[in-house]
């Protein structure tokens, strides 16, 4: 079925919507997913495109800091670009009358990832900046998140429940000197449905492994190599650390 037909039948009720009636509190009984009583889950969304670099080494370390509280912390780690999914489709199921939900309801791979957020314990999002902003894909994923905590009818922002977030940024601006936007306007989402979240930032990052081979003479390699020697450890310490702090705040 093509969107606009799916869209045209979900808003005339000509087809079940293929979505969760259930409230959240009656959808932690049957997910299969769901964890034990007392196990905290951790859930780490990576906006970035590249395994084992910048972002992705900042997120393993959030990652360690958290699961070295203890073996009743589960962390899941999620790659943005290895899902296929848009951003919000604008088919309003989330703010249907009777039926409304602070989850997004429209299916594809990014669904049981938004679901499983919903009933985590902390929340950590991740991306490299492109243009001054996070990636395209970070963006799109949090249209999908955020757009069905906004409510139009008093235009509060509710999400399932609160929890700790942390928002990771790495780029190849300076402290003095960056255009970087972060999360931008979502971050006022975040910020009204989820808590105030933890910044960790890493600048001036190495963006190739080795300089000489890329056509990149606007960046000193040698400069480039003394701040990360300086820099590039905290900024990994300051990872774990903020992990590890997620953790133990929710104890
Ligand atoms: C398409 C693209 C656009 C970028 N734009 C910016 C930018 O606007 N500002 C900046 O400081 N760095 C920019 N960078 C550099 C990356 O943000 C930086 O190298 C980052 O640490 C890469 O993360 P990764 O190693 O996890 O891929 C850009 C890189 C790419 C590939």
């Amino acid at each position: 079925m093509d969107r606009r037909q799916f869209v045209k039948d979900m808003m005339m009720g000509m087809m079940a919507i293929p979505v969760l009636s259930s409230p959240l509190s009656a959808l932690a009984d049957v997910n299969p997913n769901n964890k034990s009583s007392n196990m905290k889950k951790i859930m780490i969304i990576d906006g970035g495109p590249r395994m084992n670099m910048n972002t992705a080494q900042m997120l393993q370390k959030i990652a360690e800091g958290a699961k070295s509280c203890g073996d009743d912390v589960e962390v899941k780690q999620v790659r943005l670009y290895e899902l296929d999914y848009k951003g919000c489709m604008s088919c309003m199921a989330c703010k249907i009358k009777g039926k409304a939900s602070n989850v997004c309801k429209f299916k594809d791979p990014l669904t049981p990832i938004l679901e499983e957020i919903a009933q985590a314990d902390g929340l950590v999002l991740g991306s490299p900046i492109y243009f001054g902003d996070v990636t395209g894909q970070m963006r799109t994923f949090l249209e999908r998140l955020a757009f069905p905590w906004l409510s139009y009818n008093d235009y509060s922002m509710t999400a399932p429940k609160k929890m700790p977030v942390i928002l990771v940024e790495t780029m190849n601006g300076t402290p003095e000197r960056n255009n970087s936007q972060g999360y931008g306007s979502m971050e006022y989402c975040i910020n009204a449905a989820l808590g105030q979240p933890e910044h960790l930032i890493a600048y001036n990052t190495y963006q190739v492994k080795n300089y000489d081979r890329f056509e990149l003479a606007g960046f000193s390699e040698e400069a480039k190599r003394q701040y990360r020697d300086t820099h590039w450890e905290q900024d990994l310490q300051r990872a774990f650390d903020a992990g590890k702090r997620m953790v133990e705040c929710l104890n």
